[in-house]
């Protein structure tokens, strides 16, 4: 029996989840459905890392034990990801794996024990006891060596972690450390032995370089003193193994290695070795210390360790609660159902490259891939079902002496359509395989188009009107519907519940997570098959009513309070959902780039009272150029400016200036326009933005800004 094993990263159990981890989630949630699909046996794994300083400060500032601080974030991540249909109940993980567990610690102890006794690959001992001098960052749980810091401002401070930008802890005391020195030779082996080992391709060439540059011994234990809360070192409990050893072990340990618990109901033999799905920001730990580790301890190598890239916002920046930036699960759940978030989050990021997240951009899919897509395919082609063959999907053959009225009609031969969309199917698979859901996603799309083609080339319901072309009819019919049953197998991975949705509208029940796509024959659909009621999948979402919605929730930089009240994963929506969670929480910065962004309120001579370099940040300024420039009948202080941002269309932008420029002068001008101000109606016009002038004499005139360079259309001003 084949098996396949996928894992999530365990998340930190200091703060709660957002958007990055539903991201990973659901990547590995689409996988796992794809694989179980194929009726391949699957294990899915996510879960908490629970242990180390991290968490024991985190518990600290919200006066909690380390424990109740990780059983607060553990009940939050399962109201989540039921909330998300990604549990369990729901078809998702297998196991929520949580490194306090007994089972891991003993399978921990194990591991620790092994590579004790290990030699590394130049027969030397794997572990040794020394001294560790030197700097450590909580938040990634990482020691830092001089290119990863920045120096402090005052000599004396310590410097600061150039991820988190938070200050670092020195650390100064006996530790074991991992001779991960002698294992570059067996890495770089492995990488080169494995081309698909590590990837995609330009992060394997990534780590590569990175273990070719030498590696340095790593400190794998802090003393108990300094950090009390993780699993202590066998035979030595002064001290603490170090919080990356524990965490990795986590894959092994889940399914059995080195505890019975586990290896008893799951088996280690069974499902070893797994696919480590995970942010480019950890990479190294998989890629390099986890496989030396696992060398050491004589246990097999992961199937695979494939970095995605990060989600930043519709800017390009990374998303920090600092910045006000993130994406918060509950706003995300309150608003959209999980399918569309789902779909794009995995057509809008190509696997391996950063993706830009924005609520817009999401609507903005959701009415046009879904709404009036897929979902529009699905309603008309079951509504003239109902219409034109009593509900029941008709027989699709036309007999060869109708076969030129057909195609008269534009109706080809079956063959056209089954083809193609059989090597729609067969592309779509490949790239799912290869984790190039945007790419599959596109073939699965270029099926939708197809058969709405063919639907509005023949325009049933002219053929309707027509008794001679009642095979016609009944053939595009027959092969809309039939399409629509291939798509609903090739999506259910993406969006398990609309997936399932169109297969019980097209009649056939509620199997569709079993309908193994590799196998899919075209006409297979019967002939007679009674449909049911058309319900719509993907409303319509009202982007300005949405966003302004959005917009009342969304916590401002620093108003974590704010979010503590009103933080809740609204549940029970699409899915046959549990009851709603309310969560409140105060919780230390997470790992997505957070940092504590200081003032940068330098003393200037007259500002009045100083804003935050955050607060500036809001303010969203760019290159525009004047396309066109026009008076407005009967208003004489304005002029109506077309503008380009470099977006795809030009923006309607009105001015006061009309008494200080001619339209015509302004005609390929390079100006600064403030791009995220709300849009506002104005005699009749939207003005989508605010050009900046300066504002000279006493009478106010507008000089507008302008640059002495030349500046590319849309280029940020910061
Ligand atoms: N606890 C460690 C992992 C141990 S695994 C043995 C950890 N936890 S974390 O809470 O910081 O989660 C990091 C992971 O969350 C990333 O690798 C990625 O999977 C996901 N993401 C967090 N922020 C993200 C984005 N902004 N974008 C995409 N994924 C992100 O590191």
């Amino acid at each position: 029996m084949k098996t396949f094993y996928v894992t999530t990263p365990i998340y930190y159990a200091n703060s709660l989840p957002h958007l990055g981890h539903l991201y990973t989630m659901v990547v590995a949630d689409a996988v796992a459905r794809s694989k179980r699909q194929q009726g391949i046996e699957t294990f899915f794994l996510t879960g908490t890392d629970e242990h180390g300083i991290n968490i024991e400060r985190a518990a600290q500032k919200n006066g909690r034990t380390p424990q109740e601080q990780a059983d607060y974030v553990v009940s939050y991540f399962k109201k989540m990801t039921a909330a998300f249909g990604l549990d369990t109940a729901h078809g998702g993980y297998d196991i929520f794996m949580r490194t306090t567990e007994p089972f891991h610690s003993e399978g921990l102890s194990e591991l620790w024990r092994r590579v004790a006794k290990a030699k590394t690959p130049k027969g030397n001992d794997a572990l040794y006891k020394g001294h560790y001098e030197g700097w450590f960052c909580a938040p990634c749980a990482d020691y830092k060596t001089e290119d990863e810091y920045a120096k402090p401002e005052n000599a004396g401070d310590p410097p600061n972690c150039l991820i988190h930008e938070t200050k670092l802890d020195r650390v100064s005391e006996e530790s074991y450390f991992f001779r991960l020195s002698d294992y570059d030779e067996a890495l770089l082996g492995l990488y080169e032995s494995r081309a698909d080992f590590v990837r995609p391709e330009a992060r394997r060439n990534e780590v590569k370089s990175f273990v070719a540059g030498g590696l340095r011994d790593l400190s794998v234990s802090r003393l108990r003193t300094s950090v009390s809360w993780g699993v202590p070192v066998p035979g030595d409990p002064n001290h603490t193994m170090y919080v990356w050893f524990d965490a990795l072990t986590n894959y092994i340990t889940a399914i059995g290695f080195g505890n019975e618990q586990q290896e008893r109901q799951l088996g280690f033999e069974k499902f070893w070795p797994a696919l480590h799905l995970m942010g480019k920001d950890i990479l190294r730990f998989h890629a390099v210390y986890w496989p030396a580790f696992l060398m050491a301890a004589g246990v097999e190598q992961p199937r695979a360790i494939v970095a995605h890239g990060m989600w930043v916002d519709p800017t390009g920046r990374k998303m920090s609660k600092t910045l006000g930036n993130t994406i918060e699960l509950d706003v995300l759940n309150k608003f959209f159902p999980i399918d569309t978030i789902r779909y794009f989050v995995l057509r809008e990021m190509v696997f391996g490259q950063d993706g830009r997240f924005g609520y817009e951009n999401l609507i903005d899919r959701t009415n046009s891939d879904l709404a009036s897509g897929l979902g529009n395919l699905s309603s008309r082609t079951l509504t003239m079902i109902h219409r034109y063959s009593e509900g029941r999907i008709p027989d699709g053959t036309i007999a060869d002496e109708n076969r030129l009225a057909a195609k008269r009609a534009g109706v080809d031969d079956e063959t056209a359509i089954s083809d193609f969309i059989s090597h729609a199917r067969d592309e779509f698979l490949r790239y799912f395989a290869d984790l190039a859901f945007s790419r599959a996603l596109e073939e699965a799309w270029g099926v939708v188009a197809r058969a709405d083609k063919m639907i509005s080339d023949a325009k049933p319901w002219e053929l309707a009107k027509d008794a001679s072309q009642r095979q016609t009819l009944n053939a595009v019919l027959y092969r809309a519907a039939e399409s629509l049953r291939w798509l609903a197998a090739m999506l259910y991975p993406v969006m398990p519940t609309s997936a399932n949705e169109i297969y019980q509208q097209l009649g056939l029940g509620n199997g569709v997570s079993k309908i193994n796509p590799t196998h899919l024959r075209w006409g297979e659909l019967g002939p007679g098959t009674q449909i049911q009621e058309v319900k719509p999948l993907f409303p319509r979402i009202d982007k300005a009513k949405t966003m302004d919605e959005i917009k009342k929730q969304e916590p401002g930089p620093g108003s974590q309070e704010r979010r503590e009240q009103r933080s809740e994963v609204s549940s029970q929506r699409s899915a046959e959902r549990g009851s709603s969670a309310t969560v409140r929480e105060g919780v230390a910065d997470s790992a997505q780039g957070s940092g504590q962004h200081t003032t940068e309120a330098d003393a200037v001579p007259g500002v009045a009272s100083y804003i935050e370099i955050t607060d500036f940040a809001k303010i969203d300024l760019r290159v525009a150029e004047v396309k066109t420039a026009e008076r407005i009948p009967k208003a004489d202080k304005l002029l109506l400016l077309t503008v380009d941002i470099g977006e795809e269309k030009p923006r309607t932008i009105l001015a006061g200036i009309a008494q200080y420029y001619e339209p015509e002068n302004l005609v390929g001008r390079k100006i600064v326009v403030v791009a995220n101000l709300k849009p506002r109606k104005l005699r009749g016009y939207e003005s989508q933005g605010m050009l900046l002038a300066a504002s000279v004499g006493d009478e106010g005139k507008p000089v507008i800004a302008t640059f002495a360079e030349d500046v590319p259309n849309g280029a940020r001003l910061k």
